[in-house]
């Protein structure tokens, strides 16, 4: 699950609408939540509403800063609202990354991190990404990816799978865009038998039958919407037809 936007909020209402998304994604299974300094006050509302739960979660973070001095106080913040640990911690947008993977590496050594990523957005930093992910000193990529935006599959992914490395997807549906012209529910039905009811849910099985992707990160402000997302992380998978059939229907 992402935050962007949907935990960057403050208030009780606000916190506590924050911490039923967090029930329910829990409940339904969902334990990957990616966060970053760049969210503004998602990291503490993440942190805050997972509380005694940490253990059940999986937390990937970021450090996006342009010095180290200014890396370490990101990191010491996300270390003290994660727990003391941080499952993965990503690089954002590659911003100075030689510094911070260097500090990331000693971190890891503590055994205050568990894994290091990368991550960037924009196709344009795709051979900076690739560089990063040759100097075998990450185990994880974080991209976009979705049935619009497929420069990954050109370079990116094919690395890492030679790689061996884990894959988040980011934006899978677009920040949103690509749901809001949804196809009829007639058109989901060939669908039906992989247990795609919506069009949210078509989209992320189309992402995570690729195996070269390991996690999406929907981001929601709506628990039914979380429950419907969850529901996509299981088989079956599409095959190469069914992929295909979802492209079409995005015209
Ligand atoms: N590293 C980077 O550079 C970078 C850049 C962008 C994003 N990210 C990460 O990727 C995450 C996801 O990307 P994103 O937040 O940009 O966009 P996204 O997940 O592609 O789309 C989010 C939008 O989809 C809607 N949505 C979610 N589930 C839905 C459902 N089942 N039915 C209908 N609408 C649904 C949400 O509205 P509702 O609230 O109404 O559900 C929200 O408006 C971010 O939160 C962030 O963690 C990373």
């Amino acid at each position: 699950m992402g935050t962007w936007q949907t935990f960057d909020v403050t208030g009780r209402a606000a916190e506590k609408k924050a911490r039923v998304i967090i029930d329910h994604a829990l409940s339904k299974g969902v334990n990957f939540f990616d966060s970053s300094p760049m969210y503004g006050e998602a990291e503490r509302v993440l942190g805050e509403t997972l509380q005694k739960r940490r253990e059940q979660a999986i937390i990937a973070t970021k450090v996006w800063a342009g010095s180290s001095e200014e890396g370490r106080v990101q990191i010491a913040r996300a270390l003290r609202f994660f727990g003391g640990w941080i499952d993965l911690y990503q690089i954002h947008n590659l911003v100075r990354w030689q510094e911070h993977l260097a500090v990331l590496e000693k971190l890891k050594e503590a055994g205050e991190v568990r894994a290091i990523g990368a991550t960037h957005y924009n196709p344009a930093a795709f051979g900076e990404l690739s560089a990063v992910m040759k100097t075998g000193r990450i185990t994880a990529i974080q991209i976009p990816y979705n049935p619009r935006e497929r420069e990954v599959e050109r370079q990116i992914l094919p690395l890492a799978a030679d790689l061996e490395l884990g894959v988040v997807v980011m934006r899978p549906f677009g920040q949103g865009g690509l749901l809001r012209r949804a196809p009829a529910a007639s058109a989901l039905q060939p669908l039906h038998p992989f247990g795609v009811m919506s069009w949210a849910q078509a989209l992320l099985k189309w992402i995570l039958s690729d195996r070269r992707c390991h996690v999406a990160i929907p981001a929601t402000s709506d628990p039914e919407h979380m429950g419907e997302n969850a529901a996509a992380g299981e088989p079956p998978w599409f095959g190469p037809d069914e992929r295909a059939y979802v492209a079409r229907l995005i015209g």
